[in-house]
């Protein structure tokens, strides 16, 4: 199962093993443009049946951490255009995932100075890496978010579309919208956090109001089987609090992406516990409501953990994450049962080579 092919009408991926969008922060932050060492960073990790890029922000004020490479200008577009050949030459396949950081962010961090973007002015109670005085990165609580007004909204969704324009021009096979872990689609969504009282405010359509004026922004430029919303249903990671209806919430919105037909809808359980739960109702639930692939993710270390969850027909496609930065070859470690080596958290968001393109193969 793991190790079958997946296909819809315009894709086909050669396992159902994605490697999870995972920010390494190995770019320079001045022109956010993807390098060599990010190209061969993933070339390694080609084998997966689909990458998933680290979250690529979609606008300079979309940043919320040093050293992000980017998807919002030429330069960038042309970067990974090189990345996505070096992918495609192994037979592999590569989704940009686009991301605003919205009020996870740093005025330190934008060019211009501009402050956090918010649905509403509640700062962010977590923290990110901004330059230090010698340019080296340090830790500072997030800034005071501005809430977006209404033309800001507006662009907001065209920088998105303007994003995925960019990656079908980079070589990209589709793109992942970054819906989760509290980052500006999924603030909308917080009822604690997003106040408003307009039309991206209040009810539950309105506060996913956002996320789907992008969802069909992106799905008319690159089609909708090119398409992915990842989701982190009880996620409280950057301060949301847990939604108070998930099984009301999370159905819905896989609803509403069914009624679009995009291609995958990407599930995150951040505390790696119910997705794991065949008793637990929210897969079964989604899988009712939505007919594209479901991808799951959150601590799938083995091939029995992947093959239970593809066994029950509650997602089609499994994301790896961390056993994926230690192991390039992860999926022929998988099909053979070899020993998976482990990983260094001390390089994750570290500069340089080490821990990020010299974990060797088998
Ligand atoms: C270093 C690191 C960076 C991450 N960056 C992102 C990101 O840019 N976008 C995102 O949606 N999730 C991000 N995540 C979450 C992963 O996609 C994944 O959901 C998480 O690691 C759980 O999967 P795992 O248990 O297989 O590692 C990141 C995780 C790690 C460890």
């Amino acid at each position: 199962m793991l190790f079958d092919s997946y296909a819809n009408s315009v894709l086909a991926l050669a396992n159902r093993i994605a490697m999870a969008p995972m920010t390494r922060c190995r770019a320079d932050h001045a022109d956010a443009v993807p390098n060599d060492m990010i190209r061969e960073y993933y070339r390694q990790r080609a084998s997966a049946g689909l990458i998933i890029s680290e979250g690529l922000p979609v606008s300079d004020r979309a940043r919320g951490y040093l050293n992000t490479p980017g998807l919002w200008n030429e330069a960038q577009a042309a970067g990974w255009k090189q990345t996505t050949d070096a992918v495609h030459a192994e037979g592999g396949r590569i989704f940009a995932q686009l991301w605003h950081c919205g009020r996870v962010a740093h005025a330190a961090l934008h060019a211009d100075g501009s402050s956090p973007a918010g649905p509403s002015i509640r700062p962010a109670a977590t923290q990110t890496m901004i330059p230090g005085p010698d340019g080296k990165p340090v830790s500072a609580d997030c800034g005071q978010p501005q809430a977006l007004s209404m033309q800001e909204i507006h662009g907001v969704v065209d920088e998105f579309a303007h994003a995925a324009k960019l990656a079908m021009q980079a070589g990209f096979d589709g793109v992942e919208i970054h819906g989760a872990n509290g980052y500006l689609l999924d603030q909308f969504r917080c009822p604690r956090v997003n106040n408003r009282s307009d039309a991206y405010g209040g009810s539950l359509a309105n506060r996913y109001r956002l996320l789907l004026e992008v969802v069909d922004a992106i799905a008319a430029e690159v089609g909708p089987k090119r398409v992915a919303v990842r989701q982190s249903p009880y996620g409280p990671g950057n301060d949301m609090i847990v939604d108070p209806e998930p099984m009301k919430t999370y159905p819905w919105l896989a609803r509403e992406l069914n009624r679009r037909d995009i291609g995958f809808l990407h599930i995150y359980c951040q505390t790696a516990d119910w997705i794991h739960d065949a008793r637990h109702s929210m897969m079964p639930a989604l899988r009712d409501a939505f007919h594209g692939a479901i991808i799951a993710c959150g601590g799938f270390k083995t091939t029995p953990a992947c093959e239970a969850i593809l066994g029950r027909g509650h997602a089609d496609l499994v994301a790896i994450g961390k056993p994926f930065i230690s192991n390039p070859d992860l999926v022929e470690r998988l099909r053979s049962g070899a020993e998976l080596a482990r990983w260094d958290n001390r390089t994750f968001y570290a500069s340089g080579a080490a821990g990020y393109v010299d974990y060797p193969a088998l």
